[in-house]
């Protein structure tokens, strides 16, 4: 059965391979982001549908909705990245500190948020949400990573909400993963050895690594994973 898929931030890296993973089934897929060319070429590509919409701004996210299919199986709230980067240094200045923790907080929680509320009447009972949270939300960085803590603590709320229709939430919380423009140009050769010499796979994460957890937690053989997090890092970071 084709199904209708909602990737947000579908555009670029590991949305744009989760939208790919799913239109290899056959799937309609909608693909949203801010950048208009961004996101038209990337829809062209993947034979996916293109809406543009800034995931932070209630009134945008209000009507990209009025635009989707009237049932909508999966949403994957993928959305976001580290807002500090490229914004002004908030040590000495707590009014800038305080715009730079609303700003992940913004970018990695609320685009979840206000999609996921506004979207939930009409999720296909036994369809899913799948949230893409960091291994810097176990692990820390800032701001960016306590906005991805707090989106792994909220996503418990949404399974419990959803779970009584059978649908699913759980969080897909990548290391460090090639192919997209989450570092910009601030991936150094130095660092980029650090973090893979700190997997036990000795390799860097591809968006493929993720796209393929992100369709398996929507899958049928899934129904019964709800409410955790699930970490795609080449075991730098392990839990129990
Ligand atoms: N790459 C990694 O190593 C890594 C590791 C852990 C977690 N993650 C997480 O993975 C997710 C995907 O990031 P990525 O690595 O694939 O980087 P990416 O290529 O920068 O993708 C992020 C996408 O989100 C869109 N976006 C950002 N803010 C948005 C907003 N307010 N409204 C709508 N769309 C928005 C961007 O498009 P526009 O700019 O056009 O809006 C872009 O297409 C993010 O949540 C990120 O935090 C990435």
């Amino acid at each position: 059965m084709s199904r209708t898929i909602v990737v947000t931030g579908g555009g670029t890296g590991i949305g744009k391979a989760a939208a790919e993973r799913f239109r290899a089934d056959g799937d309609r897929v909608v693909i949203t982001g801010r950048r208009p060319d961004v996101l038209e070429k990337a829809a062209a590509e993947l034979g996916a549908e293109a809406l543009v919409c800034d995931g932070t701004d209630p009134e945008q996210v209000r009507r990209l909705v009025g635009e989707l299919p009237p049932e909508v199986h999966v949403l994957v709230n993928n959305a976001g990245g580290n807002t500090d980067f490229g914004a002004p240094d908030g040590e000495n200045d707590l009014a800038a500190l305080k715009s730079n923790w609303l700003g992940n907080f913004d970018a990695n929680v609320l685009t979840a948020v206000l999609m996921t509320t506004a979207l939930a009447p009409r999720l296909a009972n036994g369809g899913a949400v799948v949230q893409i949270g960091s291994i810097a939300g176990t692990r820390g960085a800032g701001s960016y990573g306590a906005a991805k803590a707090a989106l792994a603590t909220w996503n418990q709320d949404v399974a419990a909400e959803l779970g009584p229709r059978g649908i699913t939430s759980n969080v897909v919380a990548p290391g460090f993963t090639a192919g997209t423009e989450f570092f910009q140009d601030r991936m150094t050769v130095d660092r980029r050895e650090k973090l893979l010499a700190a997997t036990m796979v000795k390799r860097q994460g591809e968006v493929a690594d993720i796209a393929a957890v992100i369709h398996f937690l929507a899958s049928p053989a899934a129904r019964h994973i709800t409410g955790q997090t699930l970490h795609v890092n080449g075991g730098a970071l392990t839990t129990r």
